[in-house]
């Protein structure tokens, strides 16, 4: 595991954003899974603004969309789908991604897609990831399974309560669906990022606690090729 510490969170951003996109400019045609959330949209802005330069083709790669609310689909302020599309997915070609889609009562069948789409793409080479503050990656919350592929998952309180904060208000949200976390931590690549001084203690508990399936995020220590970079407030308890 590295650990990597930036000064600020537009530092972060940048130092992220050039991971991905030197991921992306080495390893064309493969399969990257990029985190929604509020921690990455800095991060996509400068991987859209280095497209714009030149600097790297995000269509050269395949995308896999890591989860989703069930009840929320595309059209929903909020959705993974929504700020996905918004931040990213609008400057990438179409064909390339596949999301889950929350509107889908189907939930088995989006899990078997999605696993398929991951499979025939030969894994996940690269995924970005970010931590939920009871230590849940994607929705893989406190306790979560231990098999690979995908899953629809009861949330947890602490994301239910959280979730407050892409919605701006309190929506009946009870399940989500997600890849889960061995599948995520098959891939050849993992960066974590967190930010901000509300992430302190979880992220102290995820890299110097035990691992535990009660905090999803320590499974990820034992990757070999594991990034954590985080800004210095994130960073301020470890
Ligand atoms: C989002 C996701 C979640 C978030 C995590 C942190 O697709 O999978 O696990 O990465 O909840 O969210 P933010 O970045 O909003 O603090």
């Amino acid at each position: 595991m590295t650990v990597e510490i930036s000064n600020n969170y537009n530092e972060l951003s940048i130092q992220v954003s050039e991971k991905i996109a030197g991921y992306i400019n080495a390893m064309p045609g493969t399969l990257v899974c990029l985190a929604a959330g509020n921690t990455p949209l800095g991060a996509f802005r400068e991987l859209v603004a280095m497209q714009e330069r030149g600097e790297v083709d995000l269509s050269s790669v395949w995308y896999a969309g890591l989860d989703e609310w069930i009840g929320l689909g595309p059209g929903d302020v909020g959705s993974c789908a929504q700020v996905m599309n918004e931040a990213l997915y609008k400057h990438i070609s179409k064909e390339r991604i596949r999301i889950f889609d929350g509107l889908d009562s189907d939930e088995e069948k989006q899990c078997r897609d999605m696993e398929n789409w991951i499979k025939s793409h030969g894994g996940l080479g690269f995924t970005l990831l970010g931590i939920g503050m009871n230590g849940h990656i994607g929705f893989n919350e406190p306790g979560a399974s231990d098999a690979e592929g995908c899953f629809l998952v009861d949330l947890d309180d602490i994301t239910k309560s959280v979730s407050k904060k892409y919605f701006g208000k309190e929506l009946p949200i009870a399940k989500g669906i997600t890849i889960g976390w061995r599948t995520l931590f098959n891939a050849g690549n993992v960066v974590l990022m967190a930010s901000g001084k509300e992430k302190a203690p979880i992220v102290k508990a995820a890299l110097q606690g035990p691992v535990t399936p009660d905090i999803p995020a320590t499974q990820f220590k034992k990757h070999n090729k594991l990034t954590v970079m985080l800004d210095k407030d994130a960073a301020s308890l470890i």
